[in-house]
């Protein structure tokens, strides 16, 4: 499927104006293109606990589950300048599962895959592995 990166980066710039972040004042906007070809979009929303903040990859994985699930093609992010910004870790792990190794994500220098920014990643993979030895034993 054709990504159209502009259309996405506008999206996840849309989102930023609508991330809740009395606390931090960094807006986090966040669009990934399901292989279904809707959008699916997240932002930020902090927490006075603010250890219970969810991250804007957080509030897109919700969206595309709940409309329906699948598969993101490709993924981007951005601050409340409209720069392209690197998911957190936490988030890299959350995209992962959704998106595999060969999911686009746009970075600071360049539009790059999953693996390239969570090498040696922990999936589900690794659960069946530990399934299978159990069965053995
Ligand atoms: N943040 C995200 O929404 N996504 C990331 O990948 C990095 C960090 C948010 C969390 C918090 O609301 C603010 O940015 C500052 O860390």
């Amino acid at each position: 499927m054709n990504v159209d990166w502009d259309e996405l980066r506008r999206r996840a710039r849309e989102l930023t104006k609508r991330a809740y972040v009395p606390y931090s004042h960094f807006p986090v906007g966040a669009a990934g293109l399901a292989e279904d070809g809707r959008v699916v979009v997240g932002c930020n929303v902090e927490n006075a606990g603010y250890g219970v903040t969810l991250c804007a990859e957080c509030g897109l994985i919700s969206d595309l589950v709940a409309g329906g699930g699948g598969r993101i093609l490709a993924f981007c992010c951005v601050d409340g300048s409209g720069e392209t910004i690197m998911p957190c870790g936490r988030c890299r792990q959350l995209l992962w599962e959704h998106g595999g190794p060969d999911m686009l994500i746009d970075t600071p220098v360049g539009i790059t895959t999953m693996t390239e920014v969570l090498p040696q990643a922990f999936g589900v993979d690794n659960l069946d592995r530990v399934a299978h030895q159990q069965e053995k034993s």
